[in-house]
């Protein structure tokens, strides 16, 4: 395993005890909200200082991007960890144990090592540039389906962006008549994992963050697949709007989706 990618492993595994432990106390977890729909708890900091802290252990002078404590430039800005403690934070306050840590690593820009870690079912999903995806250490794909029928669909409602529900709305429906069923489980993260696992066939979202997506994104290509925007191209790392699959199917997700977007989404 990559020296990097071991330190991430490393830092998911941790921030995954304290996020388990927490999770059997939930009543002690203080939950703050930081925008509409968007809380943050005493435990995404807390699992976020277990990753910190680890990370700067074995890489002082690495830059670390993360969710609740924003940039913290290193003297080494060529390399970038983008951390989310906990994706699928609402899930974890109502004690749906569907949630994950999420660690990428950006060399010179480029996505180089990814950890997606399920502290429930004790799932780690893995990818290193160049070198595969794994699930436990066994190769995983994305699935091979061709057309959106027969397909099973993963999303996410933008419900920290009310002003697209009826855009959303509309792509939901076309791909709904279209596939044979549709998946919204809560983690972005967890979504792009099963793409990359071929568990889900395809993924699309809107409005998510660079942390909700870059261990997840690297997952998906090192397992065959392909990330976009909504028009094909790869700004979605800007405009947070994604689509996720197979390189066939990522054509007929598009071809479905592009006909509801307006101005606001078309990137
Ligand atoms: C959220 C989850 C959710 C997605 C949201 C994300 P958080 O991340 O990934 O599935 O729909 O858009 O913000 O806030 O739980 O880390
Ligand atoms: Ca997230
Ligand atoms: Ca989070």
């Amino acid at each position: 395993m990559h020296p990097m990618l071991n330190i991430a492993v490393r830092a998911a595994r941790n921030a995954g005890k304290v996020i388990v432990r927490s999770l059997e106390q939930l009543d002690k977890v203080e939950i703050e909200s930081k925008g509409s729909n968007d809380f943050v708890t005493s435990v995404d900091r807390s699992a976020e200082e277990a990753i910190i802290e680890t990370i700067r252990k074995s890489y002082p002078d690495h830059t670390i991007i993360c969710e609740e404590s924003g940039i913290l430039k290193g003297a080494d800005d060529n390399v970038q960890w983008v951390v989310d403690p906990l994706d699928g934070s609402t899930n974890f306050i109502k004690g749906i144990p569907h949630f994950a840590v999420s660690i990428a690593i950006k060399v010179k820009g480029k996505l180089d090592q990814a950890v997606v870690f399920d502290p429930i079912r004790g799932e780690l999903f893995t990818a290193s540039r160049g070198k595969g995806a794994q699930l436990n250490n066994t190769r995983i794909r994305v699935s091979s389906q061709k057309t959106l029928a027969g397909t099973l669909l993963a999303t996410g409602f933008p419900f920290k962006h009310k002003q697209h529900s009826k855009t959303y709305m509309a792509m939901f429906a076309s791909l709904f008549e279209q596939s044979s069923d549709l998946r919204r489980a809560g983690s972005a993260a967890l979504d792009l994992a099963y793409v990359a696992a071929g568990r889900v066939d395809g993924f699309f979202e809107i409005g998510l963050k660079p942390w909700d997506t870059a261990a997840g994104e690297l997952l998906v290509i090192e397992a065959g697949g392909l990330v976009t925007d909504f028009t094909g191209g790869h700004n979605h790392t800007q405009s947070g709007n994604i689509v996720a699959g197979n390189t066939r199917l990522i054509k007929e997700l598009l071809k479905t989706i592009r006909p509801h977007l307006g101005q606001a989404l078309s990137n």
